[in-house]
């Protein structure tokens, strides 16, 4: 894809004109847009309103396009990616997640496929720690205490909560975001328990205790952290039977995916006390969330906000666009997933 100097960008008018026979590009969300507007040329689509596309949409568009942008709530499910137009050569996602995307179906189709990985590690980490604060400190509590006028005193045993500081703190997940939530919470001289795939070299571990099943970690930590991406092996990881491995007491956060979790057995686990408090940036179904959570007083809930700051959002458009560049350069994208 051509990328013009910002010099010359130009009207929305003239990038919807001339597709017909141009590499096309449909690239979406807020700060793509914001990424992409200065490179825009006559054969680009921006979807300016931040809309989230249907199958049906992306299906349309295809039949335009050699490229498609897409974040994650723009699903390419088997049975849209069988409907794509043969024209569509590569899905560079703005996201490092792909459970959007029906990566055996789009191989079947010849689909290049690349994502934005490493450069959101530090925004999504800042969001782990951010929910770690927040379910431990009642900060949802102490928020609506104060915004429905209802603070009346202060007293020793007022909105008392858990302390973070040299608890033991369990990751599920040690890829990138995992090792920098460690790295942050070192900070708070937690000792750091893992699960993963595989055990990290020493020098990745940095002293994180490497536990081989979910159920020793669970067993032995005070707060865990969701870090693993979602594939069919970890839908409804945190499930009735796993959060019974977890100590009475436990602190929950999960900022990978909502699909990882079932959503009814965290509740039940939150009203029971089993689980202390949790706190959440995803959701089984986004936007929208689950309108249960919202009676759980402790549960400190933020939109799937992981990545969403001004640095990582640019960062996640440049490493998009850096893929197509590449691949229509006839380089191998860097992030190339298939
Ligand atoms: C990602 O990149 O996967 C984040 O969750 C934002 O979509």
């Amino acid at each position: 894809m051509r990328r013009n100097s910002c010099e010359e960008e130009s009207t929305a008018e003239e990038e919807t004109t001339n597709v017909e026979d141009e590499e096309q590009i449909t690239p979406v969300g807020t700060n793509t847009t914001a990424n992409m507007a200065p490179y825009v040329t006559a054969g680009v689509w921006l979807n300016d309103d931040d809309h989230i596309m249907s199958g049906d949409e992306i299906i349309a568009r295809s039949f335009n396009s050699d490229a498609l942008m897409i974040c994650h709530s723009e699903v390419l499910s088997k049975s849209v990616v069988d409907r794509l137009s043969d024209r569509l050569k590569i899905v560079a996602n703005y996201s490092v997640g792909v459970d959007h995307c029906d990566l055996g179906a789009l191989k079947e189709r010849g689909v290049v496929v690349t994502n934005t990985p490493d450069v959101l590690s530090d925004a999504t980490a800042e969001i782990a720690i951010l929910l770690l604060l927040g379910a431990c400190r009642r900060a949802y509590e102490g928020d609506q205490l104060l915004r429905t006028g209802s603070w009346t005193n202060w007293a020793p045993s007022a909105m008392n909560g858990i302390q973070l500081t040299k608890k033991k703190l369990g990751i599920v997940g040690m890829g990138r975001v995992g090792q920098t939530v460690a790295m942050r919470a070192r900070g708070f001289d937690m000792e750091i328990h893992y699960s993963n795939r595989r055990r990290l070299p020493p020098e990745s571990e940095a002293g994180a205790i490497f536990h081989p099943t979910l159920k020793g970690l669970f067993g032995g930590v005070d707060m865990i952290s969701l870090n693993c991406p979602a594939t069919p092996e970890t839908i409804n990881l945190i499930n009735a039977d796993s959060i019974g491995w977890m100590k009475p007491g436990v602190v929950f956060v999960n900022t990978a995916r909502g699909s990882l979790i079932d959503e009814t057995a965290l509740i039940e686990a939150l009203n029971s006390g089993h689980v202390a408090a949790a706190g959440l940036d995803v959701f089984q179904v986004e936007p929208g969330g689950n309108p249960a959570f919202a009676k759980c007083p402790n549960l400190f809930m933020l939109p799937h906000l992981g990545s969403s700051t001004h640095e990582t959002r640019k960062a996640m458009g440049d490493r998009a666009l850096d893929n197509l560049d590449a691949y229509f350069a006839g380089l191998e994208p860097r992030d190339r997933l298939i």
